[in-house]
């Protein structure tokens, strides 16, 4: 039996792993696993529960009992997750649990409870797009991708994408978010971001959205992912 077809695609955030991410598993035809939504869902869950982040062994017991359900259709934006069987609705990205959510995703215990059911949809092959896929969650995936761009490129795209959703986003706590988010992702001691050695860095500041994807699905073909007549 020939190794799952498994893609990762890592970087900070507003990085384009996401755009990119989708763009993939529409043309590999693969299942997209959004690795981040497991840390929000936890989130959801201790909000609803109460809890304020200051007792570790909590969050990862917490993780532990979580029922998560995530249904990702890369071809729309629309992510369903259910947490303990009820919609987790806007409260999966509400900005004012940022710092829980950065609590949690830190936490090695909640790491350690989520990474079966990251794992899980890619029997049969995946893109997963992350923080740490490519060294942690499929450290022997056949193609690991790596997304950069300088910090304040990043900023403009979120704030770009907050104004399109109808958002009433400012440049400075924009930029005090991706700049909070780029360091707790990268100085956490567990599961940091980073590159993993074997990935294909790709700096999206320098190239439109077509290109990227253009430059990743020939490193696909190259790896011989593609399936005839996928795209
Ligand atoms: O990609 P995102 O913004 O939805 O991620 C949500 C949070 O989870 C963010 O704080 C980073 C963290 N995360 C992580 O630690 N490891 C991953 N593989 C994916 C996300």
């Amino acid at each position: 039996m020939s190794a799952p077809r498994i893609v990762t695609v890592d970087g900070p955030a507003g990085s384009g792993k996401s755009t990119l991410g989708r763009a993939l598993a529409k043309d590999l035809g693969l299942p997209l696993i959004d690795t981040g939504l497991f840390y929000r869902a936890v989130t959801v869950a201790a909000v609803r529960a109460g809890l304020d982040g200051t007792d570790p062994s909590a969050l990862g017991r917490l993780a532990r009992s979580t029922s998560v359900t995530v249904a990702t259709d890369p071809g729309s934006d629309d992510d369903t997750v259910l947490v303990d069987g009820i919609a987790a609705g806007s409260l999966l990205r509400d900005p004012s649990h940022a710092a829980l959510l950065a609590t949690i995703a830190s936490e090695p215990e909640v790491r350690a409870a989520v990474l079966e059911l990251q794992r899980a949809p890619a029997a049969h092959g995946a893109v997963a797009v992350g923080r740490d896929c490519g060294t942690v969650v499929f450290p022997s995936a056949a193609v690991k991708f790596y997304l950069d761009a300088p910090q304040p490129v990043r900023e403009q795209r979120r704030l770009a994408q907050l104004r399109a959703e109808g958002a009433n986003a400012d440049e400075g706590t924009i930029s005090a978010e991706v700049g909070g988010r780029d360091r707790t992702d990268r100085l956490r001691a567990a599961s940091p971001l980073r590159r993993a050695d074997d990935a294909h860095v790709i700096d999206t500041s320098a190239m439109g959205v077509d290109e990227m994807i253009d430059q990743a699905v020939a490193v696909c073909d190259r790896a011989g992912l593609r399936t005839a007549g996928a795209r």
